[in-house]
């Protein structure tokens, strides 16, 4: 087996357990005697609760509790990040008799059976003083929000001002929502003075903390599972209001309470990628050379929460330039908590700059890849002084993708590419995201009948973390990956990483390979120990240091011999009459190297899209993404994140966008029917492939992380590739026809 299979396309070991229905997702664990709990969510966007009559909802049958801010006692706050946890939404549901959003939970009916409860709650009748929500950007003046953040090197004013050459463009990205196959759940269980959250989360471990602040218990009187996770995309990485009510639910009525988030809730209580409105404006030299970076961006917020992300701080990086200022500001608005959602602030950050350097070189008749090579920053130049990176093959990414896609070919007029009765545009654009790494406990059993477990109190979310543990642990020992089980999704086990921001990879890989290494460790100090063993220091000829042993194929043996002229390491543990050994590793990066370079990965990312302006069809026909994430661990489930993303970026591009009534905040196209997502017929075939450098400043197999950056090129590749074709400049996402026939020449077939 060697060492071949890290790095190899391993498939997914939890696939059998998906694809038979065995795997069980939060709402899927059979429980005795469990209640159900629906939400009344609010019907406008800003309110007093005037009264709450629960009367009639109380007489209805299998009825058991009806909870609101009137008879329950207020929860306690979340101590937030100094005390290593965050919740979603800074106010805890029910805290006081106002509505702050459309779809916030203002009580929640528990009954018998969920048609019982959701009948109850139907006739639950809520008396609102309706005031106007705030739920559209305003033209004139509005009030700021902290925290706001503000960027300056150089003085980009004055460097714009007399720049020969002059971008300035506004972008528009709309409120996109998360829509993971499973939806937000929780069955929630108390024993005693305990309680335990079946969940489907990005952080088990994050959400034990949260909840054991929120509810006002111990840490070790919370336990959250979450074994499978139906995605989450960023919206499940932080505990939303329905998992404490299920809590309090299940404790009032002394019965396990199941809440699930309908699909049209999904768009109101637990989060989206928020609007970001953006100014950016560059200066250049006629031979393309940035001389200025300017970029304004408003974004709102919720009314009960500071939720912000950063949408600047990649264009402060991504180019050589010194001249660059950038601020962001918040403002209020009468819609639910915004939340992380793939690639936050760099994603929407990207979509601005990169059309802003698309259009910088059409204005220059410049090709796109070079523009780009002419400002390549050799180092992070946002720090200051500017850091190396740790490994950046951003031109060898440029060059395979221009190579394997054909660039060469590409005719820069507008419309001048075509095939049949369609017309091409082609467009690229760089993608970015930084590079983390947390800290990590893994504990690695090896067991006398040969098998091997490693548990870990992270998650895998469908991106293929319970395979790269198998990996690790087969890699040390040779123990097959079928032998091998992984635990994962229980906040009972060693602290793991939340799966966000793609760290979670890099992040316990190192733990999982030192828990490893220390079981074998332990099995040959007790190979060497044990009598009868071959490696026994009696068994050995007399005289000498005892000879170095090793564990191959899972054979323990001695370092200069084969394999299998040792002892299965499992006969080595029935000799001792031991069930098992463990090891168990915490690792955590190396702060001061963090503080010496700027680790990100980088990526190239191209797009065919075909215009028929015959009959007004835009599609997207080819893809291709060349990524720069240091090695990747498994080329299957690499593979599959990037092109996962892809297809949320053509999402981006062409579908999404959550749309509010203006009169109560309502999302209006709060489903599968309007809230348009890519289906089969708007996906392509798609291409990825890395380009393989081992970042070894990470962890010692040199990955970083791969979950978000497939997304960060795609939106601005294809509104370029949209301007190619059409001669249209989409400025604001996501692309619609209208957009295109309102240009003229667009339909001159
Ligand atoms: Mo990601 S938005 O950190 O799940």
């Amino acid at each position: 087996m060697g060492t071949s299979i890290i790095g190899a396309s391993v498939t997914r070991v939890d696939g059998p357990l998906k694809v038979t229905g065995a795997a069980r997702y939060a709402v899927d664990h059979p429980l005795e005697n469990v209640a159900f709990g629906v939400p009344v969510a609010s019907t406008v966007g800003n309110a007093h609760i005037a009264s709450i009559d629960t009367s009639a909802a109380e007489r209805m049958p299998g009825v058991l509790a009806i909870l609101h801010h009137g008879n329950t006692e207020p929860l306690f706050r979340s101590a937030g990040r100094l005390e290593q946890s965050r919740t979603s939404e800074a106010r805890p549901p029910f805290e006081d008799d106002n509505v702050y959003y459309y779809g916030q939970f203002v009580a929640l009916v528990i009954a018998n059976t969920f048609e019982q409860a959701q009948d109850a709650a139907a006739r639950v009748k809520v008396n609102y003083e309706v005031r106007k929500p705030v739920v559209e950007m305003s033209a004139g003046e509005t009030p700021k929000k902290d925290p706001q953040t503000h960027y300056k090197r150089g003085d980009a004013d004055q460097a714009f001002n007399s720049a020969p050459v002059k971008i300035d463009a506004e972008y528009l990205i709309p409120v996109e929502t998360h829509n993971p196959m499973e939806m937000h759940a929780t069955i929630a269980v108390w024993g005693g003075d305990k309680v335990t959250l079946y969940e489907t989360s990005q952080g088990v471990v994050n959400h034990q903390r949260v909840m054991s602040e929120m509810l006002g218990i111990p840490l070790e009187r919370v336990l959250v599972l979450s074994p499978f996770c139906g995605s989450g995309f960023g919206g499940k990485l932080f505990p939303w209001p329905h998992s404490l009510l299920a809590a309090m639910g299940a404790k009032q009525v002394k019965r396990p309470v199941k809440v699930v988030v309908p699909r049209n809730l999904m768009f109101t209580t637990v989060g989206h990628r928020p609007l970001t409105q953006h100014h950016v404006k560059l200066g250049a030299t006629q031979d393309g050379k940035l001389l200025s970076i300017q970029h304004d961006v408003v974004q709102p917020t919720s009314m009960v929460d500071t939720y912000t992300e950063n949408c600047t701080g990649v264009t402060t990086m991504l180019y050589s330039c010194e001249n660059v200022a950038a601020n962001q500001v918040l403002v209020e608005h009468n819609i639910g908590t915004p939340t992380p959602m793939r690639g936050p602030g760099i994603v929407p950050g990207l979509f601005p700059m990169e059309s802003a350097m698309d259009e910088l070189a059409v204005k220059l008749n410049l090709d796109p890849i070079e523009l780009r090579e002419r400002n390549s920053a050799d180092q992070d130049e946002s720090y200051n002084p500017a850091r190396p990176y740790t490994s950046k093959r951003l031109h060898e990414c440029y060059q395979t993708g221009a190579e394997k896609f054909g660039w060469s070919k590409r005719t820069p007029q507008v419309g001048s590419m075509r095939r049949g009765n369609e017309i091409l545009g082609w467009g690229m654009a760089t993608a970015t995201w930084h590079a983390g790494r947390g800290s990590a406990t893994v504990r690695v059993r090896l067991n006398a009948d040969g098998t091997a477990r490693a548990s870990c109190a992270t998650q895998d979310i469908g991106t293929g973390t319970y395979t790269i543990f198998a990996q690790v642990v087969s890699e040390k020992t040779g123990i097959p990956i079928d032998k091998i089980d992984v635990v994962l999704g229980d906040s009972s086990l060693p602290d793991g990483p939340t799966s966000g921001g793609s760290t979670a990879t890099a992040t316990v890989l190192p733990a999982a390979a030192q828990a490893t290494q220390q079981a074998i460790s332990r099995v040959i100090a007790v190979a060497q120990s044990t009598p009868g063993s071959p490696f026994h220091a009696e068994a050995q000829s007399a005289g000498g240091d005892p000879p170095k042993l090793t564990m191959t194929a899972g054979y323990i043996h001695t370092a200069d011999q084969r394999p299998e002229s040792g002892m299965p390491f499992g006969q080595i543990l029935k000799m001792a009459r031991l069930a098992a050994l463990e090891g168990e590793a915490k690792t955590a990066p190396q702060e001061a190297e963090g503080k010496k370079y700027s680790a990100h990965s980088f990526g190239a990312q191209f797009i065919e899209v075909t215009w028929d302006p015959g009959i007004a069809h835009l599609r997207v026909t080819r893809a291709l993404s060349v990524i720069d994430a240091g090695r990747i661990i498994n080329k299957k489930t690499g593979r599959n994140q990037i092109l996962g993303a892809v297809v949320m970026g053509i999402g981006m591009g062409m579908f999404e966008e959550t749309i509010y009534d203006p009169r109560n905040a309502k999302p209006i196209n709060n489903n599968f029917a309007d809230y348009l997502v890519s289906t089969n017929a708007d996906i392509p075939e798609l291409e990825c492939i890395f380009v393989e450098y081992p970042d070894y400043h990470l962890n010692e197999y040199g990955a970083r992380g791969i979950g978000e950056i497939g997304l960060a090129g795609i939106a601005p590749a294809l509104t370029m590739a949209v301007y190619h074709a059409t001669g249209v400049r989409v400025r604001k996402l996501p692309v619609r026809v209208e957009d295109l026939l309102s240009a003229s020449g667009a339909l001159r077939a």
